[in-house]
């Protein structure tokens, strides 16, 4: 086996084994390097798959107990969580050795150990076995994405106190679950919690769930998750936990200071962000530039200051999304292939999968507010939507927001039902810089959700016609 190739990548999730793929797409060698010992990062082992397949199930199991009987269906359900574990677990593999499968198939060698920048053009792997296996290459891609933030003070052991790895693969349903952090992780870990039955507090720090969503769908998400037996605990932190014969005593206060109070529970789950990931790389070693939070610095074309070491993914600055990731990926593999790769970061969505779904795009109103640009909105609610109505999943919906003068579309923010999907049509439209009334001009299927995006386009110039 050669050791030396054109790029070698160091991390096998998103961003790593895209741009493996890329590179092989593209004619290059590339090495693919994970510690984990299954491909796909994160997001394939412990994030984006095994979370959404416990969503998906959890959500059957909620319909079935409280939406059949409606729809005129008769039925007795219970719950099987190691068989919901294993269904989870299944999909996670065959996913997983799918990756290892794409490598090969675009002859990128896929090596799993440890690997270690020991000098510009060359890294380290100690493997599995111990031995060690020194590679060269011309570059050199970061792409070790990113950990879980600590609580200070608070240790997490995956059983009792979990992070989101522990907390998708809880073995039994825990009675009472304190869930720190209102974002995406805790809503929809906490939704798949509390529909498979525990009682689900959250604690967030700031005085609104999903920091960075447009306001008012995050008010109308918070009302929903209330209404589905959420129970929020806003402005709050916590400052210790305790454990003790019959579970946790977690004390916490206003984030503003004032008396401490304690919430009795059986399992808390950490989830206020993440970090990226870069210890024992030898960044510091090789002389590679980092912010204050950690993050490995790059210019728009993700070259590193120095040359030839390039990073892309959750290991640099921006949103920690997966296709986030996989888009810089690209544009890397490209750029090193002497191509012309870019990103449009105004077009990245960015989609939260509870019921209903949450799906934001570009700017919201608050950030259009503040940079003083001057828009319209088009609103329409799924009430008035006819198959929101048939399929009973009325609760939410879109908003448009678009330049006041030339009526191109600067962002979207979905709340209901598939909003993961419908979300696409806009981001497509923002891709190629359409106008609100390109989508409310476009002739969408009857009877869609898809009528709703396009009712709310209408609404931009005040010609929405099913309200
Ligand atoms: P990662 O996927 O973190 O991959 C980095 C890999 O590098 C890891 O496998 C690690 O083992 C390896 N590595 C690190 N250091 C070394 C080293 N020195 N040597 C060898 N290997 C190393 N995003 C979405 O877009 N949609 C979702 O629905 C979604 N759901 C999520 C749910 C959860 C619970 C979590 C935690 C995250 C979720 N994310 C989601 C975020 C998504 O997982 C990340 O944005 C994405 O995985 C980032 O990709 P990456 O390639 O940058 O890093
Ligand atoms: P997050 O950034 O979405 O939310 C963290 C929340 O915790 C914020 O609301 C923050 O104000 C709050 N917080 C911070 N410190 C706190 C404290 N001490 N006490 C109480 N609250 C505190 O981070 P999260 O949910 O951990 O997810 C991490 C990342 O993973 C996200 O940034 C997201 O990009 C990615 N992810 C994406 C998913 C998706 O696309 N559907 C699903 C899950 C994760």
């Amino acid at each position: 086996m050669a050791d030396t190739f054109d790029a070698i990548v160091i991390g096998g999730g998103p961003g790593g084994y895209n741009a493996a793929i890329r590179l092989g797409q593209l004619g290059l060698s590339a090495a693919c390097i994970d510690k984990r010992g299954a491909f796909g990062g994160t997001c394939l082992n412990v994030g984006c798959i095994p979370s959404k397949a416990l969503l998906h199930a959890s959500e059957r199991l909620h319909e079935a107990e409280n939406d059949f009987a409606r729809l005129g269906i008769k039925a007795k359900v219970s719950l099987d969580l190691p068989q919901m574990m294993a269904q989870k677990t299944k999909v996670v593999g065959e996913l997983t050795r799918g990756v290892e499968f794409l490598l090969k198939k675009n002859k990128a060698e896929a090596i799993v150990g440890e690997a270690r920048i020991t000098a510009p053009g060359k890294v380290s792997v100690r493997l599995a076995d111990g031995k060690t296996r020194e590679l060269t290459a011309k570059n050199i891609i970061i792409a070790t994405g990113s950990d879980v933030a600590q609580l200070p003070g608070v240790a997490i052991d995956e059983k009792q106190i979990v992070s989101s790895t522990g907390a998708i693969a809880l073995e039994s349903v825990p009675k009472r679950l304190l869930v720190v952090g209102a974002g995406v992780i805790g809503l929809e870990l906490g939704s798949v919690w509390r529909r498979l039955g525990s009682e689900v507090t959250v604690v967030e720090f700031l005085d609104r769930v999903t920091p960075g969503v447009d306001l008012e769908v995050s008010k109308a998400f918070q009302r929903v998750l209330t209404k589905q037996g959420l129970s929020f605990q806003l402005s709050t932190k916590v400052t210790g936990v305790e454990k003790t014969k019959s579970g946790l005593k977690v004390t916490v206060e206003p984030a503003a200071g004032g008396d401490k109070s304690v919430i009795e529970t059986d399992v808390m789950l950490v989830a206020i962000g993440r970090v990226p990931y870069t210890a024992n790389l030898g960044l510091a070693e090789v002389g590679v530039a980092m912010d204050k939070r950690g993050r490995v610095i790059t210019d728009n074309h993700y070259r590193t200051n120095v040359p030839g070491i390039w990073a892309v993914g959750d290991c640099r600055e921006g949103v920690m999304l997966a296709h986030k990731a996989e888009d810089e990926a690209v544009a890397c593999a490209e750029l090193i292939a002497g191509k012309a790769g870019h990103v449009n970061y105004d077009a990245i969505p960015s989609v939260i999968y509870t019921f209903p779904e949450v799906a934001t795009v570009g700017k919201s109103e608050e950030e259009l507010k503040a940079a003083g640009v001057a828009y319209k909105v088009g609103k329409f609610p799924f009430t008035a939507n006819a198959r929101a109505k048939t399929i009973a999943a009325t609760d939410g919906f879109v908003k448009i927001l678009a330049d006041a003068k030339t009526d191109r579309v600067l962002g979207c923010a979905i709340i209901g039902p598939e909003a993961g999907n419908l979300i696409a049509e806009v981001v497509l439209a923002m891709e190629f810089g359409a106008s609100s009334e390109d989508i409310a001009r476009t002739c969408h299927s009857h009877p869609t959700l898809t009528e709703a995006v396009r009712q709310a386009a209408m609404g931009v110039e005040g010609w929405t016609m099913q309200m």
